[in-house]
């Protein structure tokens, strides 16, 4: 299957919805937490199959500003997951080049998982393989919102005006700044929806959609996500004649 990759058509950022982890631990007759933890034997083998292929950007939503809404035992269950995997799995991250950035309204998580993030993003910042970004406490509508504030301050500070509020201007308040847009985003367990992803920045992202739970999902099926990107033609609003090359 990798073999099949085309490596000079590779996207250069891929987003992944990792759904489908509280499904895996039903049909195992377990409880939901057992799902987030088999879950990372997944995140592990994308980054490593991702990292391999030279993708740049990788870009994994863990946790949404709605996931609060989940029951308390879950959300506190996930929090301490997440600090428990970024304490064995920062130095596997280092070892392999791989940069760790993190997007989402921080300030909100518990501190002791904040406080494990920032430490990760800190011992990792000069890396230059890939950059592996977990959303957290992230949603699309929260990242316009907090770029727009941003903007309106730069307004009342006086350092731009309110016609210097391009689409690159917007794209740079993003939290994603200084990253490309994903050409692919992935959502496993066999939902079609974006549950408030990056919403911006996939305008022109090529959507694939997988039954597969995440914690199921393996190399192989990144390979095969990559293969049906690169078998599709992105038009960007142009006719086909145009952009064949
Ligand atoms: C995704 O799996 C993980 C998170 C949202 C944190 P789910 O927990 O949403 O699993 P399902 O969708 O209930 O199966
Ligand atoms: C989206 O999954 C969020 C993450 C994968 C972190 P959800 O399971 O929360 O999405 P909905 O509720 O099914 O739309
Ligand atoms: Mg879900």
């Amino acid at each position: 299957m990798k073999a099949q990759i085309n490596t000079e058509k590779l996207p250069c950022h891929i987003g992944i919805i990792m759904d489908g982890n509280g499904r895996w631990a039903k049909e195992h007759g377990k409880p939901r937490i057992f799902g987030h933890r088999n879950g990372v034997t997944a995140v592990r083998e994308t980054t490593e199959a991702a990292a391999e292929l030279g993708v740049e950007y990788l870009t994994l939503y863990a946790f949404s500003t709605e996931n609060w809404n989940r029951p308390k035992l879950e959300v506190g269950a996930l929090m301490r997951l997440l600090v428990e995997t970024l304490a064995k799995e920062v130095n596997t991250l280092h070892k392999n080049n791989i940069r760790l950035k993190a997007i989402g309204d921080l300030s909100k998580l518990p501190d002791s998982t904040r406080k494990a993030l920032l430490e990760g993003i800190e011992h990792t910042k000069a890396n230059t393989r890939m950059t592996l970004v977990l959303a957290l406490n992230y949603s699309g509508k929260w990242d316009l919102a907090q770029a727009a504030q941003r903007l309106g301050q730069q307004v009342k500070d006086g350092q731009i005006n309110p016609e210097d509020i391009s689409q690159e201007a917007v794209a740079n308040a993003l939290s994603t700044s200084g990253m490309p847009d994903p050409e692919l985003l992935i959502r496993t367990s066999g939902e079609a929806r974006i549950s408030n992803f990056l919403l911006w920045q996939i305008a022109y992202t090529e959507l694939y959609f997988t039954p597969v739970f995440w914690p199921d999902f393996r190399k192989d099926d990144l390979y095969t996500a990559i293969l049906d990107y690169q078998n599709r033609e992105r038009r960007f609003g142009k006719i086909s004649e145009q952009v064949i090359s």
